[in-house]
């Protein structure tokens, strides 16, 4: 326990004593750089990228195949020998074991935007001790090391855009995320930044990652995630990517093979569905030609309940659908069509879109009978 208060008091004067004597937990966006000590003391406001519909048309189509997720994590680059013995309450400690902060939000940004994974690992592993790793990531910030890694990306020229994930060490990022942005070539590239911090936010983490690229690396709006809010952040990090313009990247790449295009008929009019390929979806399909009767949910979505339960795993934990979105809602086994906004929900699955025929589906009456049938 004694320890657990060192540690807490000392992190406390190392990355700002108000934050942790107000136990506020905020998720920071960009708003502050250079900001040492300080608070992350803005909710994450989600603003469009200039051109990011040229990023979206970029991405759009592509499965992902163009994009990198590069981050770099404690966890992944220490050797903790006994992991039970770990105090996962430690807030210094928690970041020793796998999956790490920056890991975790690694997986929400594939499952929504698709790409490759690469972790950026050192020769020499740091420490799993707190200070000892703390006092070397000051020694390499403070000699501006370019700590040597062990594997490397043979096919850099194949990625249009890069994720750059970390996690804020002494106000900027660990020094092997230079070593790795320096041991490429990113003129031109689309560099997306994502950061996660104790109460010092994103600090000078991105002045000096925009320091080192090439002038004609185009640095897209980065969030930072302060780390108790991590387990939460897939929403925020949905959001984020949706700002960005990858709103569609996950549609896309699900799109990209296997696309289906089904129709709806309601008295003889006809709604024209496209459907991705996901598990979910896919046994959707198989169950086709379906009968249906839908009925109107709390004025957003019309709904209605499968005789058979669908297969959720690999799918992601949610989604955030937009008006037409097709969705399987699990626990209740019901399609849903979404005829207005609605905000992220965990157990959403996201099946496929509505093309056309959106004003037939909000105007369709309670228990309105429909046949839903495959077109290819
Ligand atoms: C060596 C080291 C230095 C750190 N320096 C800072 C800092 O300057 N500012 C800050 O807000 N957090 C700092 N932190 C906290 C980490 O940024 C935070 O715990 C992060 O979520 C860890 O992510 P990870 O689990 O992916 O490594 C530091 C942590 C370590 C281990």
């Amino acid at each position: 326990m004694k320890k657990w208060i060192t540690m807490l008091l000392s992190f406390c004067l190392l990355f700002g004593m108000t934050a942790c004597s107000t136990g506020k937990t905020e998720v920071s966006g960009i708003t502050e750089q250079n900001s040492e000590n300080q608070m992350p003391n803005k909710k994450t406001e989600i603003t469009l990228a200039e051109g990011s519909e040229t990023f979206a048309n970029k991405v759009a189509g592509k499965s992902g195949s163009n994009i990198l997720i590069a981050y770099f994590t404690w966890a992944e680059n220490t050797q903790v020998e006994n992991p039970d013995e770990v105090d996962v309450d430690a807030t210094t400690s928690a970041s020793v074991l796998l999956p790490g902060n920056a890991a975790q939000i690694v997986a929400w940004i594939q499952q929504k935007a698709g790409g490759d994974l690469f972790p950026i690992i050192v020769s020499e592993p740091y420490s799993s001790d707190y200070d000892e790793c703390v006092d070397r990531a000051a020694n390499e910030k403070a000699e501006n090391a370019r700590p040597e890694l062990v594997n490397h990306v043979d096919n850099m020229d194949e990625y249009d855009v890069i994720f750059l994930g970390f996690p804020n060490w002494w106000y900027t990022a660990p020094m092997a995320i230079f070593s790795f942005i320096e041991e490429y070539d990113f003129s031109g590239k689309t560099i997306v930044p994502f950061c996660t911090h104790g109460t010092g936010g994103l600090a000078g983490c991105i002045e000096d990652i925009t320091a080192t690229l090439p002038d004609s690396a185009e640095i897209l709006e980065p969030i930072g995630i302060y780390r108790p809010d991590v387990d939460s952040a897939q929403p925020v990090i949905n959001k984020w990517l949706e700002g960005l313009g990858f709103e569609d990247g996950e549609k896309a790449s699900n799109m990209a093979d296997g696309e289906r295009k089904l129709r709806m008929i309601v008295d003889g009019q006809e709604i024209a569905i496209t459907l991705y390929n996901t598990p979910a979806a896919n046994a959707l399909y198989d169950l086709l030609p379906l009968e249906l009767t839908f009925e109107d949910f709390n004025g957003i979505e019309k709904i209605s309940y499968l005789s058979e339960e669908l297969p959720t795993d690999g799918e992601p934990d949610g989604c955030d659908p937009d008006v037409g979105d097709l969705c399987l809602y699990a626990p209740w086994g019901n399609l849903s069509i979404f005829y207005q906004d609605f905000r992220y929900s965990e157990s959403l699955i996201m099946l496929g879109h509505v093309d056309s025929g959106m004003d037939i589906v909000s105007s369709m009456e309670e228990n309105t009978a429909v046949v839903l049938e495959k077109l290819n």
